[in-house]
This record gives C-alpha cells, sequence and structure tokens, in this order.
C-alpha cells in the first residue's frame, strides 16, 4: 500500500493506495461513530464486508445512479443523518462510485457547517478521479454538478479489491479518465501504450491507478479551486464529452469522456496545434479502449451545449483543452461556429469510414 497526501489551505488528505488499503485502514476505524453511504448495487454485493467491517453503524443506501445524485435525496441523507444523532465528531463514509462520492461528500459538508469525511471508492472511475481533489456535488434544473462544494475528505481508500466485481462498460469508463490522464501525463501515456493489448487487466495492477491519482493529487494541491488553470487541464476530453452526454444520455461518462477527446484530437490537428504521429497513436489508443468511434445524427448540433461549459467566459466561445504532443495539453479558444463546423466535419469522417 503506498500513501499519498494532498495538503491544501483547506485539508490535509490522506489517500491510502493498493491491495489490503481497505483491510487494514477499515480495521482503524473501529470504534468511531459512522455514517456509510452507499448505493443499492454496491450494498448488494458488499453487503456481508460493510458488516463486518463496520458493525452496528448506520448505512443508508441510495438508488444506483445518476438519477439519486439530486437534491431531494441529498436531503433524505440529511434528514437520516438526524435521526441516526451524527454529531461533529462523527464521520461521513461514502462507500460506492462517483455518484455516493459526490452527494455524500456535499452531505458531509453541509451537516453541521461540515463534518469529518472518507471516501472508499469502489468504481475505476471514482478510484482514479472522483473520490480525490474534493469536488462533491448534486445535479439540479437538468444540469451537471451545479449545486456543490469544494470538500476535502479526510482520508480515501482505493483497494482494487473491489474492481473485480465491476461490468465491462464500468472498467471503460474509467478507462476514460485513465486516457485522459495519458493526454497529461508521458509517462502515463507510456504505461498505457506498453499494455495496449491487455488495458482491461492492466488497470488491477497497483500502477497504473496510482500513478492517476498522483497526477490529480499535484494538480489539486496547486490549484484547490480550480482558479488557477492548472486543474482546468484534467477537463482534457469534457468540453465536447459534456455536450454529447447531455444530448445523447447521461449513461456513461468515461466513455463520453474517450468520444469528446477523438474529436478535440481532431481540432487539434486540423488547427496545427497537435503532431499527427502523435494524435494517430492516441486516437489507436482510444479506440482499443472504446472500440469504433459512434456516429452521431446531427453532432454539429448536440456540439452546441459546449457553450454551457464552464471555461467558457463568452457564450459564442468554446474552450477545448487538446493533446499537443505526449504529456502536454493546449487551451484551444474558438467561436462556437467554428468549432460546431470542426464537429461536423469530424463526424462526417467517422460516417465514411475515414478515420
Ligand atoms: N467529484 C469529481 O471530481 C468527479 C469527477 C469525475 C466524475 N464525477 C461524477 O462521478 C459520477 C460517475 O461515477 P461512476 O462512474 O463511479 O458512477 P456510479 O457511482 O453511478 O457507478 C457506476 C455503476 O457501478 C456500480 N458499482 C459501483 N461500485 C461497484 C462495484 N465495485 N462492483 C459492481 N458495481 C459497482 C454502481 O452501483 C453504478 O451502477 C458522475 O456523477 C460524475 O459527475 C465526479
Ligand atoms: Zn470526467
Amino acid at each position: 500500500m503506498k500513501i499519498l497526501t494532498i495538503d491544501t489551505p483547506s485539508c490535509k488528505s490522506n489517500i491510502f493506495c493498493g491491495s489490503g488499503a481497505f483491510e487494514e485502514r477499515a480495521a482503524r476505524l473501529k470504534g468511531k461513530k459512522l455514517f456509510i453511504v452507499t448505493d443499492s448495487n454496491v450494498y448488494k454485493l458488499y453487503y456481508g464486508c460493510i458488516e463486518q467491517k463496520f458493525g452496528e453503524n448506520p448505512v443508508y443506501v441510495l438508488p444506483a445512479g445518476e438519477k439519486s445524485k439530486n437534491y431531494r435525496w441529498l436531503f433524505n441523507i440529511l434528514s437520516a443523518m438526524l435521526k441516526a444523532d451524527i454529531t461533529r465528531a462523527d464521520t461521513v463514509v461514502a462507500f460506492g462510485g462517483g455518484v455516493v462520492g459526490d452527494i455524500a461528500g456535499l452531505a458531509a459538508s453541509l451537516y453541521m457547517r461540515g463534518i469529518n469525511l472518507i471516501q472508499i471508492p469502489t468504481t475505476l472511475l471514482a478510484q482514479v478521479d472522483s473520490s480525490v481533489g474534493g469536488k462533491t456535488a448534486v445535479d439540479f434544473d437538468g444540469v451537471k454538478n451545479v449545486i456543490g462544494t469544494f470538500y476535502q475528505p479526510s482520508e480515501v481508500i482505493v483497494d482494487p479489491f473491489f474492481l473485480s466485481t465491476l461490468p465491462k462498460r464500468q472498467l471503460r469508463c474509467g478507462l476514460g479518465e485513465i486516457v485522459k490522464y495519458g493526454v497529461l501525463n508521458a509517462d502515463i501515456f507510456h504505461e498505457l501504450e506498453s499494455h495496449r493489448s491487455s488495458l482491461f487487466s492492466f488497470v488491477f495492477e497497483d500502477g497504473i491507478v496510482y500513478d492517476c491519482i498522483a497526477h490529480k493529487a499535484a494538480v489539486v494541491a496547486a490549484d484547490e479551486r480550480d482558479t488557477g488553470g492548472q486543474r482546468k487541464t484534467l477537463n482534457a476530453g469534457h468540453t465536447t464529452g459534456h455536450a454529447f452526454e447531455l444530448c445523447y444520455g447521461h449513461k456513461s461518462h468515461g466513455e463520453f469522456v474517450l468520444i469528446g477527446l477523438f474529436y478535440e484530437t481532431y481540432i487539434a490537428v486540423k488547427l496545427g496545434y497537435c503532431e499527427s504521429a502523435y494524435a494517430q497513436k492516441l486516437t489507436a489508443l482510444i479506440k482499443k479502449v472504446l472500440g469504433d468511434i459512434p456516429y452521431f445524427a446531427d453532432a454539429g448540433s448536440a456540439a452546441r451545449l459546449a457553450k454551457h461549459d464552464k471555461k467558457n467566459v463568452l457564450a459564442t466561445q468554446v474552450s477545448v483543452i487538446a493533446p499537443q504532443s505526449e504529456g502536454k495539453s493546449v487551451e484551444i479558444i474558438l467561436s462556437l461556429n467554428e468549432y460546431c463546423r470542426l464537429i461536423d466535419e469530424c463526424n462526417d469522417l467517422i460516417a465514411e469510414g475515414k478515420i
């Protein structure tokens, strides 16, 4: 097990990563009063484990899925915390994927103006991304993550033990964020390149998950509140990915990140920001994880939703964090019309089987 510490102005957050992390850290929580939040799928799979490690502590089970990430379920959790007599000395444990982590994190940050939070991420996506960095949120009025806080967990327990029950599609979603780290970090890119033919088993090894977390931890330490520019880079692939996700379904964030990376690589090459040899290697990696890039009816119109992206200052411009060369990304700001035109162009080439 390896330990990483994120030291930010608001908190010291320790990340315990590797096989055995859960066993070891859970033992240290014995005797503490905990309020455990999980979801219905995770509870079904890990009921025995929760019972054995956390005994009599109250467990709140959310219906699984993004549809529970809203203010109604947030208030249900807060109400259950009150009923369970949770005090400021107690701890919320978010035991699940990114949905559980985001909503339980927000509940912990609001209850009595903030009580201790521990994240135990059980999806690959949550392990490499959402459990680390202190962003909490619920969706509201059809907009993703619009109500939220920055609230660092005191501890994140990342154990590959939980990944063995994940369906392949969820592994692919986690790999979507991992390929994103590959765009930002040359070492991660090389690791992925050299395990091209075994990516879905490679993620069970401790190394790659740790390296992604270490990358994110360094970015968060430098720019906790997403104001300095560094944290923005973690949105590579996300401008286009989020726009398509809004239009074509909320189901698979990580897959849309891969699609977004594909389109944004195309844009970067077309506009002369990215070397084409590198772009070819990157798009081959994306296809290795995702399979064929889907063709979308009316992609250009869907892309117009990118104007809502948080990175944009003006509604007539679009910002994308695009790959430039190995380990280097670049922010490209385009007019909305130019962006949509390039998205349409790329979509047509996909339909014709030319890229
Ligand atoms: N806070 C952040 O910085 C941040 C970053 C990225 C994504 N997110 C958020 O994370 C969410 C997506 O996270 P996710 O992909 O983990 O989704 P999720 O929490 O919905 O989990 C995906 C599915 O896997 C199931 N599951 C969880 N653990 C399992 C296990 N060990 N075995 C089998 N099934 C398991 C869940 O029940 C669910 O059905 C989105 O809401 C997104 O906005 C937040
Ligand atoms: Zn993401």
